[in-house]
């Protein structure tokens, strides 16, 4: 396996651009291959075994196309696919989940929130997670239906994004949670108008940096480290141009966005 193939980093839709953003400054010399399975969104409200059947097919068509890595930069692909990921593959798989663990140990007042998808927050490893690092604390698990894909298809910045935000966040502002988790990898696209709605001085905690790091840890470990020369490569199995109008306002410039179908 050449070291200048590709990382593979996938998500429902564009909420793994967050964790690519972390991926490229800590390995701007890799090459990139970013998989939105736009089609698909949101994963958030689909069944388990549809997830795992959906996350399997990726990851064997990514395997085939050349990559030598794969970042499954969701965490609710994470919770319902994770291991069948892994059993189906020969590739490194880096895999993201909420950072309750961190926000756990950092908390003050013993109250965390975590925003995350309900998929997410009804899986067992989400409950694994908070059984064995989160005991000790108050953990109020907040699930936000429509959030990642209204974000996605209005805006960011649009007032039906800002509405959920309202209801989704009160509680936890309420229940003073000094510490909130972003379990979600579309969330850190609204970190600033979370941050708004808590008090001033509450920790937001996102994965992306350790998920980078563990990225480098893992391609090292396996000799696959440097090689590329910094490409990046869009794809979705949606409509290229449906995404293009977000990609373009993320990256602040004019990208290039393919249709792929694994
Ligand atoms: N970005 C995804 C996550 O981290 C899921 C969003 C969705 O498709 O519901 O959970």
């Amino acid at each position: 396996m050449p070291a200048s193939q590709p990382i593979a980093v996938f998500d429902s839709g564009l909420g793994g651009l967050t964790v690519l953003r972390a991926l490229r400054e800590r390995l701007p010399q890799e090459n990139y291959f970013y998989f939105a399975d736009t089609r698909f969104l949101p994963y958030g409200d689909k069944p388990e075994v549809f997830l795992r059947e959906r996350g399997v097919l990726i990851a064997e068509a990514l395997a085939r196309q050349g990559a030598k890595a794969m970042v499954i930069a969701c965490n609710t692909a994470t919770a319902a696919a994770a291991e069948a990921i892994r059993a189906a593959t020969h590739l490194p798989v880096v895999a993201l989940e909420p950072g309750v663990k961190p926000a756990a140990q950092l908390t003050k007042n013993g109250v965390v929130g975590v925003l995350a998808t309900t998929r997410t927050l009804h899986s067992d490893r989400f409950q694994r997670l908070v059984g064995n690092h989160a005991n000790h604390v108050r953990v109020l698990a907040q699930a936000c239906p429509g959030l990642a894909d209204t974000i996605e298809h209005e805006g960011a910045d649009s007032p039906a994004v800002g509405k959920l935000l309202d209801a989704y966040i009160a509680p936890l502002a309420a229940a003073g949670a000094d510490v909130v988790v972003l379990g979600c990898t579309h969330y850190p696209w609204v970190a600033e108008a979370i941050a708004r709605r808590m008090p001033a001085g509450t920790v937001l905690l996102d994965t992306g940096e350790a998920v980078a790091r563990q990225t480098e840890r893992l391609l090292s470990a396996a000799g696959l480290l440097g090689g590329g020369h910094g490409q990046l490569t869009l794809a979705t199995s949606g409509a290229p141009q449906q995404v293009k109008t977000t990609i373009d306002r993320l990256f602040a410039q004019t990208m290039h966005v393919e249709h792929w179908e694994p």
